[in-house]
């Protein structure tokens, strides 16, 4: 087993802390992200920040992680970088999907729910199937998706990511279920309402969303990336290793807890 992770949007929220705690612990730190923009300035200043934590064991790629063609690009690389060793984890955090309802002024279209529901849900097995054909996970590797509250709970813009997220963790579940006689675990973590750069495109409303959930969460407040860096850090632990096919929450119970 290599002490190398890889990362499925790694370079804001979830996915950036996770990266910077995990490079803290002596992973050596392999992601892809996908920004332009101001958004790029944000993930160059995690780039160097992990590129420090982690004494430069750390490979950043710009680029849609979701092709097939990246998947055939990149995979030869990581096998590189890994000296052919198996990847400790690979995260899926990848938030790019159409946030708008299914009727209205802007009713999605078939093409943005088949992409949203590619990017946040079918590219993690692709990934894995991948990876795992390349003898890239084997025993006591992890592979975990970020998931929400979302995939039981109708909201406002949030149909089709919560579309995407129910397939998640069908495939995490599937996955864990085939692949667990060799030792490989599949979990989500659902995460609770966390001010990052997604929350504030599913809605407009964020800030209000936000006001009501340190209401709402009985620790009175949100949840932060470090909170789920901290639970993805826990379950590479080898005392995780029976965890298999769950949800593993991180919000402080606010999922458990009524709006009234
Ligand atoms: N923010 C929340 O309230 C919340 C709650 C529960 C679950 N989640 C989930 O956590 C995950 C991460 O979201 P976040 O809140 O950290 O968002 P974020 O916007 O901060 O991070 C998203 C990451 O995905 C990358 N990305 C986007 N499209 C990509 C692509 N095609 N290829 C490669 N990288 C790509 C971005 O570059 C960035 O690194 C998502 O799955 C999201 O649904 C978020």
């Amino acid at each position: 087993m290599s002490k190398w992770i890889l990362l499925l949007g790694g370079s804001t929220g979830h996915g950036a802390a996770t990266a910077k705690k995990l490079a803290s612990e002596g992973y050596g730190i392999i992601a892809f992200h996908f920004d332009r923009g101001e958004a790029k300035k944000i993930a160059n200043d995690t780039i160097e920040e992990v590129n420090q934590i982690s004494k430069n064991k750390c490979h950043y790629f710009n680029t849609n992680a979701a092709s097939q063609k990246t998947m055939d690009k990149y995979i030869p690389k990581i096998k590189e970088i890994t000296n052919g060793e198996p990847l400790k984890l690979l995260l899926h955090s990848i938030a790019f999907g159409t946030t708008t309802n299914f009727f209205g002024d802007k009713p999605v279209t078939q093409r943005q729910m088949d992409m949203t529901v590619h990017v946040m849900g079918n590219s993690l097995l692709y990934w894995t199937q991948n990876l795992y054909d390349e003898g890239l996970l084997s025993k006591g590797s992890r592979i975990i998706g970020l998931t929400s509250e979302g995939n039981y709970l109708a909201m406002e813009g949030y149909g089709p990511v919560s579309v995407a997220k129910v397939a998640m963790e069908a495939i995490i579940r599937q996955i864990g279920w085939e692949l667990g006689s060799e030792g490989i675990t599949a979990n989500s973590v659902q995460a609770g309402i966390t001010p990052t750069r997604a929350l504030t495109k599913i809605t407009d409303n964020w800030e209000h969303w936000v006001k009501n959930t340190k209401k709402r969460n009985p620790m009175k407040r949100t949840t932060e990336p470090e909170d789920v860096a901290n639970v993805i850090s826990l379950l590479l632990l080898p005392e995780a290793d029976f965890i298999n096919c769950s949800i593993v929450y991180c919000d402080g119970g606010e999922s458990r807890s009524g709006t009234i």
